[in-house]
């Protein structure tokens, strides 16, 4: 008997991926298309005055140029622009719209022409005056006027009160910069128009029907008359959450020249979309005599727009982690003349917990002890803010592996203690966390009588495996070799799904899947049962397994049926169910994930060049579905991690309110010479109650704390405590 789930099965997308087969949002081609170029403003804020295009028509080939002035109509309301996972507060910012300037990068006419160079060469012919205004993009010089937001959880007896008595402080703040997505794909997106008003949409998404109901909402189209489709996504860690704005504008292009169009952003102008907000992290901790946690004061401050408050849950991971009877949460925005900031992997808990584990690091080391050893001394059973047990929660044997692994024990305490030649040796630790989070999902299989299914579901895979781990989930419930599954997603018109984001795609579908099999099952049950001399006659549809093609009795494995004859005998060349999620509520558990991050720097000495020569993450995430792709998720977020502890940064010029690096060449994210050794540990984590399948999900868990345990070991290394991240020489020097 196949068993798919758990094992470290090969994306069965790779080689459709790595010939070319497999095409992205910009590459679908159809004749007569046209291409389009965005302009962008100049000025953070302000008016504009006049759009001049009157060159730029004049080059051979440029078929229009649309500006708030003179593009086709768009819905005019706010709440039109709203999609699924738009900030509840504020009005989302709505391309070509009015003269109106919110931010450096805004869209602001797009030039349409038969030629994608054409069209770019004539966009940087288009004149823009404006009336600029007094701009502000500095969130430290704006911080006095931060407003408080909704906290996720509520404070704990008092924090104010229990710090001030406590035997032992430390009190900090933590700066994340702001940081944007550099996916590989560029967002793009191919309106193919396929007549009478009816288009076809490729676009770079993480979630098709959002999309569509957006582009739906905001041209007023009919559901029929619009199909978005993104059958591939060459990653997004949160950018494609939201609709962007390519697929408004080539939309609109399309409906003005009521022909195809392809719109590219560039690299540089993907800098005008979401990024994660830049956030100060204030942090205090106290501890009592004994060595615990008595009071936690987290405080966070992040950016957002002027147009938009969005935030996520950035402080109350600081008292759901470890056992404290004293907390406080503050979170509070500042606004600024920048695009709304959006989900950057692991939202919230990737800067909060950034902060809150260095914080726990200098407590440590303020209590001489060391840094696990405050944290197992801290460890909560329960989950502290909501007071409830998990569902499960393996973070003890996390520590403990990953721990063994990278031989915790012999780290000496003392910095400074440890060298390697002429290179300063860190270790550091950290703790990650994130949620087990599961949403309504919809899947429907098709199953032919020669034993192939199709399994199909609106969902995305943003390069995360989800098309291998639907084909995994489908195979063992179907009792089907793995080659006889095609899976279908990224296109609108299927069974519902969610955006792929949070985490929660493998747990939502993968149950959808189980629960849709089962409906089947009962369909292959009914059908065996009717034959003559049925082996399985008194047979329910608990008592059977699909298995090697074959309707078997669980408890008589010799009474079984082939499907294949089943479905002959009954006449049914194909079943087709569709099922979802169902997942039921459950207050009375906490769901998260967990994990144990060991890092190892080498610091030269006289020059503070930074290296980290290895990682151990160790992971409790539930059952992992494909040990492969799982392991690449946490091994790519070690590396995000390792770009947010020395590279990453958005940097903007507070003069003009521009960002000065939006390009590869000036914002550093990793290469394969800063990535060094990465294990990666899946620690047993057995879920009963989380959901039947006990599927947590991987992907953001990679991230978080993974800066954290590289900033204490580089203090651990040097004896300098770095706490604005990127952690760059020059701090390290300072
Ligand atoms: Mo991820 S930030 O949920 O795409």
């Amino acid at each position: 008997m196949h068993s798919y789930i758990g094992k470290p099965v090969s994306r069965i997308d790779g080689h459709d991926k790595v010939t070319g087969a497999a095409k992205y949002a910009g590459e679908f081609n159809t004749s007569g298309l046209a291409y389009g170029s965005v302009v962008t403003s100049t000025i953070a804020k302000g008016r504009i005055a006049r759009i001049d295009a009157s060159e730029a028509l004049r080059v051979d080939g440029v078929l229009a140029v649309l500006t708030h002035k003179n593009r086709p109509p768009m819905a005019n309301g706010a709440r039109a622009y709203k999609d699924d996972v738009a900030p509840d507060k504020g009005k989302p910012f709505r391309p070509l719209y009015d003269d109106k300037i919110w931010y450096s990068g805004q869209p602001i006419a797009l030039v349409l022409a038969t030629e994608w160079e054409i069209a770019r060469f004539a966009a940087s012919l288009v004149r823009v005056t404006y009336k600029p205004q007094q701009h502000a993009t500095d969130i430290f010089a704006r911080r006095k006027r931060a407003f408080e937001v909704k906290k996720p959880a509520k404070p704990r007896g008092n924090a104010k009160k229990a710090y001030a008595a406590a035997a032992v402080r430390h009190e900090a703040e933590y700066f994340v910069p702001t940081e944007n997505h550099n996916p590989m794909e560029l967002y793009a997106a191919t309106a193919i128009w396929d007549g009478g008003g009816k288009l076809t949409v490729y676009d770079k998404t993480q979630g098709v029907q959002n999309v569509q109901r957006y582009l739906r909402g905001v041209f007023k189209m009919k559901p029929d008359d619009l199909r978005v489709m993104s059958p591939y996504t060459g990653g997004a860690f949160g950018s494609g959450l939201r609709p962007n704005y390519e697929a408004v504008l080539a939309v609109l292009g399309a409906r003005a020249l009521e022909r195809s169009v392809r719109l590219v952003l560039t690299r540089r102008q993907m800098y005008g979309l979401g990024h994660r907000p830049a956030s100060i992290e204030h942090l205090a901790l106290g501890a009592n005599c004994g060595g615990t946690l008595d009071a936690v004061t987290h405080e966070a401050i992040a950016e957002t727009s002027q147009y938009e408050d969005f935030y996520r849950n950035d402080t109350t991971w600081s008292g759901l982690l470890y056992t404290c009877a004293n907390t406080k949460y503050v979170h509070k925005l500042v606004r600024l003349d920048r695009p709304s900031p959006c989900d950057m992997r692991a939202p919230g808990a990737a800067t909060g917990v950034y902060a809150l584990e260095c914080a726990m690091d200098e407590l440590a080391i303020a209590l001489e002890v060391d840094p696990m050893e405050l944290r197992l001394r801290c460890y909560s059973e329960r989950d502290q803010n909501n007071n409830v047990p998990y569902t499960s929660k393996a973070l003890r044997e996390c520590y403990r592996e990953g721990a063994r692994a990278f031989g915790w024990d012999k780290r000496k305490p003392e910095p400074r203690s440890m060298r390697d030649g002429t290179d300063l040796v860190g270790w550091g630790m950290a703790t990650g966390v994130w949620e087990a989070l599961q949403m309504p999902f919809d899947v429907r299989i098709t199953l032919t009588a020669n034993g192939h299914a199709e399994v199909a579901c609106a969902a995305s895979d943003i390069g995360t495996g989800t098309y291998t781990i639907m084909a995994q989930v489908a195979a063992d419930m179907l009792g089907q070799p793995l080659d006889n599954i095609t899976v279908k997603l990224g296109d609108s018109t299927l069974p519902a799904a969610q955006v792929e984001g949070g985490s929660w795609t493998a747990a939502s579908v993968s149950q959808a899947i189980s629960n849709t099999a089962d409906e089947i099952r009962k369909e292959l049950l009914r059908l065996a049962k009717a034959m003559p001399h049925s082996p399985l006659a008194d047979a329910k549809p608990g008592d059977v397994a699909l298995v090697d093609g074959k309707i078997v009795s669980r408890a008589h494995p010799g009474r079984a049926v082939s499907i294949a004859d089943a479905m002959r005998h009954g006449g049914a060349a194909r079943i087709v169910r569709k099922r979802g999620s169902d997942f039921k509520d459950d207050s009375k558990h906490a769901r998260n994930t967990h994990s144990a991050i060991f890092a190892e720097v080498k610091v030269d000495e006289e020059l503070c060049v930074v290296r980290v020569t290895r990682i151990v993450s160790a992971v409790a995430a539930g059952r992992i579905i494909n040990t492969k792709t799982a392991h690449s998720q946490i091994m790519g977020g070690v590396v995000w991690g390792i770009g947010m502890a020395l590279h990453e940064e958005t940097l903007v010029d507070d003069a003009f309110g521009r960002v000065m690096n939006a390009d590869f060449a000036e914002y550093h994210v990793p290469v394969n010479a800063d990535v060094h050794d990465i294990e990666v540990i899946f620690v047993d984590e057995p879920d009963a109650i989380i959901n039947p399948l006990g599927i947590k999900g991987v992907g953001e868990i990679g991230i978080v704390g993974v800066a954290a345990a590289i900033a204490n070991a580089i203090h651990h290394a040097t004896g300098k405590r770095v706490r604005d991240l990127p952690i760059t020489v020059d701090k390290i020097l300072g």
